[in-house]
């Protein structure tokens, strides 16, 4: 089930101007110093609309790829005040695009309608990170997983790029709360998930699946023991380049 490959991925969320292009930098210069052959890394940093067109510019490195965290469901120009679509995000430079995030979710947005958004953003070659993930009252009703289904099954085609999407399983009463998940937790949930992602749309490939939710440097070695997960979406701790890099260095420790 385990993909060789790890992802860490940072949400960087409402955060970000230009001044913060030297954390990129210090992020890159690592990645340019962490090279061993066993360690196979893919670093994205899904940064502010307004950041994305600036930093691929200056970055100009396939070490780090450069997302955005939502778009608009339909790729045409107009009247939607305040929003950006996909089409829109590929010419600016970006690679992945998050959707499903809870925190948009909390301000309305449905299954059907992150459908709508993933649909569009692979008609724009984006690769997704669709975050899944329970609150806190609905894992004390032990329904994390029927909530799981009903989220992959309400967003997700089977006709869709399937490679294209990644999964982010980011319980909503973890993020940015400090708390985790306990290990038999995650290696039932995770298991879940790529069973369930097979089940559902008949592929032969388990999806690539992250773990996001309060990950920081010190409880990343609680993850390393588990291989289903495939890597991590990263909020709070991903604004501090120091923190990100130790996230990394930590996890294979
Ligand atoms: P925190 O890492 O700050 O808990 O945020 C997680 C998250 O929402 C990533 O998308």
């Amino acid at each position: 089930m385990t993909n060789k490959l790890k992802y860490f991925i940072g949400n960087w969320k409402m955060f970000g101007d230009f001044r913060s292009l030297k954390i990129i930098y210090q992020i890159h210069r690592f990645c340019t110093k962490f090279k061993r052959r066993d360690i196979k890394n893919k670093i994205i940093l899904c940064v502010p609309f307004t950041l994305i067109y600036f930093f691929t510019k200056k970055l100009k490195s396939k070490l780090i790829s450069i997302g955005a965290q939502n778009c608009h469901h339909r790729n045409i120009f107009g009247p939607f005040t305040g929003s950006v679509n996909a089409s829109m995000l590929k010419k600016a430079g970006a690679k992945y695009v998050i959707l499903g995030h809870s925190e948009n979710r909390l301000e309305g947005e449905t299954n059907r309608l992150i459908k709508k958004k993933i649909a569009s953003a692979l008609e724009q070659k984006l690769n997704i990170i669709f975050c899944i993930g329970e609150t806190l009252k609905e894992k004390s009703k032990n329904k994390t997983f029927s909530v799981l289904r009903n989220q992959i099954r309400g967003s997700i085609e089977k006709k869709y790029n399937l490679n294209k999407i990644i999964i982010a399983y980011e319980p909503v009463w973890s993020i940015g709360t400090g708390k985790i998940p306990k290990v038999y937790e995650l290696k039932k949930t995770f298991e879940f998930i790529k069973n369930e992602f097979k089940r559902s749309f008949k592929t032969k490939k388990f999806p690539v699946v992250l773990y996001g939710g309060s990950v920081n440097d010190i409880n990343i070695s609680v993850f390393s023991s588990i291989s289903d997960i495939d890597g991590f979406l990263i909020g709070g701790a991903s604004q501090s380049s120091k923190k990100f890099i130790d996230i990394i260095k930590n996890y294979y420790k």
